[in-house]
């Protein structure tokens, strides 16, 4: 569970980050936070291309500074964008790797939480490292 503070203090970063997305295509900029279980915050923008498919969303550039800096525990992402757009499966599948419990916040742009939910309830069956194990899960699922 996310305190009120918690809550409110991810929602502002992922909201002053967004100044720093590079969105000259979609005019859409996106903002991310994410909380490590450690009590760090990793930011994390748009950052599009004129190669438009080699885009990269906020949320992964947020989870792959955090990674890369060593984090692969998270509690929390915050996701900011004009009308509280929801993170894109690319990114969903990027957050359940590292674990189904990471709350997601999606706010608009003026700070307003439009929903809390999980990784697990945004990629439901998702595939993960269990599924790469020697005895993955049998039967129907
Ligand atoms: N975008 C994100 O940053 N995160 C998402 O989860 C959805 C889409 C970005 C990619 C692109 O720069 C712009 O929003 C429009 O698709």
């Amino acid at each position: 569970m996310l305190t009120n503070d918690q809550r409110d203090h991810l929602i502002q970063i992922a909201t002053h980050t967004r100044q720093w997305a590079y969105a000259p295509y979609s005019h859409y900029p996106v903002g991310a936070a994410l909380l490590t279980t450690s009590g760090k915050i990793y930011e994390g923008v748009n950052i599009e291309s004129a190669a438009y498919p080699t885009t990269m969303c906020a949320e992964r550039v947020a989870i792959f500074k955090a990674v890369s800096e060593g984090e692969r525990e998270f509690v929390a992402l915050a996701v900011v964008t004009r009308n509280g757009g929801s993170p894109c499966g690319s990114c969903r599948q990027v957050l359940a790797e590292f674990g189904l419990e990471t709350i997601i916040l999606i706010a608009n742009d003026t700070g307003h939480l439009l929903q809390e939910t999980s990784i697990k309830a945004l990629l439901p069956s998702a595939f993960g490292p269990n599924d790469l194990s020697e005895n993955p899960p049998q039967g129907v699922k």
